[in-house]
Formats: C-alpha cells, sequence, structure tokens
C-alpha cells in the first residue's frame, strides 16, 4: 500500500512539472528570445518617407528613414543587431502574428481593431493626413464632401482606408498596396486624390511637378489625425515594451527624435539629386 502510495506521488509530481513547464514555454519572453536570437527583425513597408523609403547606395537599394533609425535605436538599446525585413504593408501584422518578425515599425497607426491583434507602444509620432492631387483638381476639393465627387486612392490595409469606408462611406475607391502606385495613378489620372500623411505627400509634392497637396482641408473623425507607434506580439512582451517606451521617452525628451525626422526629410531630398 505504502509503494503504491510512493508510486502514485511520484507520478502526479511528474506530471505537475511537465505541466508547468509546458505553461512555460507557450508564454515565451519577448525580450529574451531577442537577446538569445542576438537580433531583432523589424518588419516596415519602405514606400512611406520620411518614415521608411529606399535609396539606392552603392548600387544596391537600402531601407532608410525616421523609422529605421527608431528601430536601430531599440537594437542599440538591448544590445542585438537589427535586421530589416521589407514587406507590403497589409502583409506586416500577420508576419508579426505569425513571428516572422519581431516588432513592426512602419508609421503605424495603433487603432482599436489593430489593438485586438497586436500590441502597440506609446506613440512616438503624431501626424495629421493630407490630400494629395493632380495640380489642376486642386481647387476641386475644398471639403471632406467634395472627396465623396471623386475618385479616391489609399494604402490597402490602412487607417485612410478605413477613414475613406467608414468615416466618408465611399464603397468605391482604389486601394493599392504602395503608396509609389497610388502616386503613379494620380499622374495618369487613374485616380483623382490620395489621403495620406501629409509629410509624405509633401514629399511626393516636391518630387514631381503636377501632384500638390491641398491646402486648408479640415478632415475629420479619423481622417485628420495619424498616430504612429511600434507594434509587438501579443503574448510575454511587457519588458519589450517597457524598453521600447523608455527609449521613446527619451528620444523625445531629448529632442533627438525631431533630429532623426529632419535628417530623414534631408535624405529624401539628397536622394532624389
Ligand atoms: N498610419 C497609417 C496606418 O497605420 C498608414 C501607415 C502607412 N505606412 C507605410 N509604411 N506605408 O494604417
Amino acid at each position: 500500500m505504502k509503494k503504491v502510495f510512493k508510486k502514485l506521488l511520484a507520478i502526479t509530481l511528474v506530471a505537475m512539472i511537465t505541466i508547468s513547464a509546458v505553461g512555460c514555454g507557450k508564454e515565451e519572453n519577448a525580450l529574451t528570445k531577442i537577446k538569445d536570437a542576438g537580433k531583432i527583425v523589424v518588419g516596415t513597408s519602405p514606400d512611406y518617407p520620411p518614415f521608411e523609403f529606399l535609396i539606392s547606395e552603392d548600387g544596391k537599394s537600402k531601407i532608410v528613414g525616421a523609422d529605421i533609425d527608431l528601430a536601430q535605436k531599440i537594437a542599440d538599446k538591448i544590445g542585438v543587431k537589427l535586421e530589416i525585413k521589407s514587406m507590403d504593408f497589409d502583409s506586416l501584422l500577420p508576419a508579426l502574428q505569425s513571428g516572422k518578425v519581431d516588432m513592426v515599425i512602419t508609421g503605424m497607426t495603433p487603432d482599436e481593431t489593430r489593438k485586438k491583434a497586436v500590441d502597440f507602444s506609446d506613440i512616438y509620432f503624431k501626424g495629421v493626413n493630407g490630400v494629395l492631387v493632380k495640380e489642376e483638381n486642386v481647387d476641386k476639393i475644398k471639403s471632406e464632401d467634395d472627396l465623396k465627387k471623386v475618385n479616391l486612392g489609399v494604402q490597402k490595409g490602412s487607417t485612410q482606408e478605413t477613414y475613406v469606408k467608414d468615416k466618408l462611406k465611399i464603397e468605391k475607391y482604389k486601394a493599392l498596396k504602395a503608396v509609389p502606385n497610388l502616386v503613379m495613378d494620380l499622374k495618369s489620372g487613374k485616380i483623382d486624390a490620395i489621403v495620406l500623411n501629409d509629410k509624405v505627400a509633401k514629399i511626393n509634392e516636391g518630387k514631381y511637378d503636377n501632384v500638390k497637396l491641398v491646402k486648408d482641408l479640415k478632415l475629420t473623425g479619423g481622417g485628420d489625425e495619424e498616430a504612429m507607434a511600434i507594434a509587438v506580439k501579443k503574448g510575454d512582451n511587457k519588458e519589450l515594451l517597457k524598453l521600447m517606451n523608455e527609449e521613446i521617452k527619451e528620444l523625445q525628451s531629448s529632442g533627438e527624435y525631431d533630429k532623426i525626422l529632419s535628417n530623414a526629410v534631408e535624405e529624401v531630398s539628397k536622394a532624389k539629386q
């Protein structure tokens, strides 16, 4: 009897240890995983200058921009290398959820739908949206209502798409994977206007002769604001997020983030020459 009891106790103990070990394994600490790998992988859609864009260096294309500098600062703070993965904007969150990337930095707005799927850092930049049109149409768009009368273009899966669909209640619009494709369609007259970040719009205005950012246009209901934060996979990410938020705070209070951003704007204009 005693022997049987001892055996049972042993089996129970082994089972308990196994269960708790499996339990721990499921909740892998995101920061430990990154440290063990010696690198942090960032996913980005490099079509949004000055935040992320491509330049050519020694005949090769390179991803640069304010978001990439921010990613590098975070990698440095953790003490690991930074690896950048370029993807279409609408593939980034699925890649984060499946563990292909450790974080997404791509001018992403932490909206309520996304917050259900992933976690976000504090906001590192608060921008506004603007409307880019062909020069000859610049006087045709004076209000949000005017937007309903033209062929609109937005980036697929963006908060600008949500604004056009849910706030303006426009059913027919063009959603493309990358911003440069939208600008090409604008230039060729396939679309009349693009809703996007106003800094990105200004850069495109400077890049092409016949596209213009509409001035003094009041957008509402999420159309006016474009906050940006870093996305990470849900799970045991508290330490990783804490570290990211510390870095964001430091960069902001020291004024370094503003410098990063203005350097990126300068880099765009250099790349153009
Ligand atoms: N802020 C918008 C969003 O989160 C647009 C971001 C676009 N970013 C980019 N790299 N193209 O949906």
